[in-house]
């Protein structure tokens, strides 16, 4: 099989293609023959050693394969070959509550990912891919869009004439847009470029702000809302922008904390959070049970992913590098097979 593998040290420069042995699957597990991957910031942060400096290496990197099942092992019953599957951010998280086994079962670290032309999955980690989708637009699922799913629906039970606040437009953000509209929701979206703020309108949103000319943000959007306060942050800021969320957000508002664009550690201000009676809810990905519940909902609507850029797998570190950049709106998706 190839594969792109971290292999002596981090960075992108040390982003090398190799050549494996074909892995067979064994108990349970399937083997996918991957035809496209996407990027998340988490797979950037992963090969430049900012996510785990700890990881162990050889590591193929990214969570979030599109592909077909070319071999099943033995008990495996939920998939056959030729059928086509997205993977499970965490491969042992169906349902419920994260599981420690679950937050250490994870695509692309520490479990090798999906850059590469062949990944093994258990099978409750491979999702039938809707029919409607293209395999690069089903890649752009697994992590991203389930995320949004999780911060909205699962844990958010966002509803129609809610006010939702979401920052920027990448990966998490876009998907958190389409799914806010087909939940009926109020949407305002933040950006540092006037024609990406033009670009989300065109996607549903009802008032952008940009970020970079308008510093008080958080200010702007409870303007927007009539002094209140949004119902819900979709925080992908991280220390930058954390208590800004907290100022945006209404009494008893949910603020749903993802991403750490701008840093990961800061202090939190915790008066606003017990005064305000708000909900600060961390979100890991997500499990099975909401994937399949966002699949259902966007094949019934056939909500398209937003794919900014496809890229071939010789092109997988000017992939990143694009990623890295910023410029992109949506999903940056490498092709594979
Ligand atoms: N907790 C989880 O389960 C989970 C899952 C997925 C992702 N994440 C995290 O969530 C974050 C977003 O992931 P992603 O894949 O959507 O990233 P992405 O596609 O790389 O998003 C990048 C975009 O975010 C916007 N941005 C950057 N810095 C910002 C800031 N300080 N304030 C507001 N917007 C900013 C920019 O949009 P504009 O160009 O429009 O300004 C930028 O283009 C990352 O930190 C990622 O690690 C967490």
């Amino acid at each position: 099989m190839r594969a792109y593998e971290i292999q002596a040290g981090f960075g992108l420069d040390k982003l090398v293609q190799v050549e494996r042995p074909d892995p067979t699957p064994g108990p349970m597990q399937v083997r996918v023959r991957v035809k496209a991957t996407s990027l998340n910031s988490r797979d950037l942060m992963m090969v430049e050693g900012r996510y785990n400096p700890r990881q162990k290496l050889p590591l193929i990197p990214n969570s979030d394969a599109a592909g077909v099942v070319d071999a099943v092992g033995p008990g495996v019953t939920r998939v056959k070959p030729g059928d086509r599957v997205m993977s499970l951010f965490s491969q042992a998280w169906s349902a419920g509550e994260p599981t420690r086994a679950a937050q250490v079962s994870t695509l692309g670290g520490p479990l090798d990912g999906a850059l590469a032309d062949t990944v093994l999955l258990h099978e409750d980690g491979a999702v039938p891919t809707p029919a409607y989708l293209s395999d690069e637009e089903a890649a752009t699922l697994p992590c991203a869009a389930v995320t949004a799913w999780s911060a909205l629906v699962t844990h958010g039970a966002l509803k129609a004439g809610d006010t939702v606040l979401l920052q920027g437009t990448g990966g998490v953000s876009i998907f958190a847009l389409q799914i806010a509209r087909l939940l009926g929701a109020r949407i305002i979206i933040t950006s540092s470029s006037d024609a990406k703020l033009a670009r989300a309108r065109t996607l549903g949103a009802h008032e952008g702000i940009n970020y970079g000319t308008t510093p008080d943000w958080d200010k702007a959007a409870r303007a927007l809302t009539g002094g209140v306060g949004v119902d819900h942050v979709v925080e992908v800021g991280g220390a930058g922008t954390f208590e800004k969320s907290l100022r945006a957000v209404r009494p008893g508002g949910t603020v749903s904390v993802i991403g750490v664009l701008s840093g990961g550690a800061g202090t939190v201000p915790l008066t606003p959070i017990l005064m305000q009676n708000l909900r600060v809810q961390g979100i890991f990905v997500g499990h099975r049970q909401s994937f399949d519940a966002l699949n259902r909902a966007f094949a019934l609507h056939t909500v398209r992913p937003v794919v900014d850029r496809v890229f071939e797998f010789s092109e997988a570190r000017a992939a990143f590098e694009h990623l890295k950049r910023g410029a992109h709106f949506g999903k940056v998706v490498v092709r594979v097979g």
